[in-house]
């Protein structure tokens, strides 16, 4: 088995927690250097230890990084929905409504149309530096547009989510459809999934409905995740809490009981700037949740209604010049907390034994994602010890 040394690296971000004491919550070595062997991680230390290897790769002082572990997508759909985001920068509101109308576009599409729109957003953020991310369904709604759904997202990602219950579909009675998502959907899906989540929000499902969808998702082999208190405030990020759901996403409308719960729990925030950004909603308080112990993910929720980005390094610089998160908070949310998120300790950490996921950004510092917000600053990527941009 050949290894690669990736030496003369400038500052390297391992969020190793042996190695906070020194490189603090980054787990930072400066001058630093890697050896990759056979898709792990075999050594990480200071450039002037670092044992010999077979291949070179010169970091030319420059930053490297843990791939970014977006927990958080919707990349299966059709459709364009600009004309809703043009509309709504000019004065409209956000609508989940918008969700059908992509169900329609995405109910037309053949397979192969799904597929290859998703393998272009994937590659897309792959050049962006995530090299983990989550991809649920949820623009289907009908037990064959939902089962292949979830079929074309596993061919991208171990970390795929059934989202049935995402909107209730037009000319349907609400009970009958959760009746349809816990059962024939549900068991169509389960084959195709390792989470199941629902939205959970005025004018989606309400908190009762959720905590039956996601305890057939349990019964199914399905851990459960929930989108929550993203338009209003409500239940969902209590019963997320009360059930001890590994992560609830969204979190923007939270009462002080909602914090205590996140806090109480152990239940991580995962945080989506990106929709805040892309909807004019005020941002989620993440200093507040910080403070308060929680700990919190960041994610892209790439999706064509409110958020279509697919760049985790814009959401961190949005985390940080808009909700007051530290530049290393912020990388630490986008990558081992976003892998905490998906019950993922493989990810997200650069270590001896972890997979070798790894972004050599054309900067000298991490800071550089937030100081130099929309410059392209991933320059490679290594994905398992494979260089998948260079
Ligand atoms: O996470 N909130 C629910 N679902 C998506 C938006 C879906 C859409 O508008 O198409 C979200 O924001
Ligand atoms: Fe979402």
């Amino acid at each position: 088995m050949s290894a690669t040394l990736i030496t003369g690296i400038g500052e390297l971000v391992t969020n190793d927690p042996a190695r906070a004491e020194q490189g603090g919550l980054l787990g930072l070595v400066h001058d630093a250097a890697v050896v990759v062997e056979g898709g792990r991680i075999s050594w990480v230390g200071p450039a002037a230890e670092a044992p010999a290897a077979d291949v070179h790769v010169d970091a030319g002082g420059r930053a490297v990084i843990p791939g970014f572990v977006d927990s958080h997508s919707h990349l299966v759909f059709a459709g364009d929905r600009s004309g809703e985001f043009e509309a709504r920068m000019i004065g409209e509101p956000y609508s989940a409504g918008g969700i059908r109308t992509t169900v329609a576009a995405t109910r037309a599409a053949s397979d192969e149309q799904l597929t290859s729109h998703v393998a272009r957003l994937v590659d897309e953020m792959r050049a962006q530096g995530t090299t983990t991310v989550e991809i649920k369904s949820g623009y289907g709604l009908s037990v064959h547009d939902e089962a292949r759904s979830l079929a074309v997202a596993r061919q991208f990602t171990d970390e795929t989510t059934f989202l049935g219950a995402h909107v209730v579909p037009s000319g349907t009675i609400p009970e009958d459809y959760v009746d349809l998502v816990t059962g024939p959907m549900l068991a169509a899906a389960a084959p195709h999934a390792r989470w199941i989540d629902v939205f959970c929000e005025d004018g989606a499902f309400d908190v009762d409905q959720a905590r039956t969808i996601l305890a057939a998702g349990s019964d199914n082999g399905l851990r459960g995740r929930l989108h929550a208190n993203q338009l209003t405030y409500g239940g969902g990020v209590r019963l997320a809490c009360e059930l001890g759901l590994v992560a609830v996403d969204h979190c923007t409308f939270l009462s002080d009981l909602d914090v205590e719960s996140l806090s109480d729990s152990g239940t991580i925030a995962t945080l989506l700037p990106g929709v805040e950004f892309s909807t004019r909603q005020p941002y989620p308080d993440a200093r507040r949740l910080l403070d308060a112990g929680v700990r919190v993910a960041l994610a892209s929720d790439c999706n064509p209604g409110s958020c279509f980005t697919s760049s985790m390094a814009l959401c961190i610089a949005l985390a940080v010049r808009e909700m007051r998160m530290s530049p290393a908070e912020a990388l630490h949310a986008a990558t081992a907390t976003g892998a905490a998120a998906l019950g993922r300790d493989d990810v997200g950490v650069l270590a001896p034994g972890k997979t070798a996921d790894l972004v050599l950004l054309d900067a000298p510092s991490h800071v550089h994602l937030a100081y130099r917000p929309g410059v392209p600053l991933v320059t490679g990527v290594w994905q398992a010890g494979r260089p998948v941009v260079a």
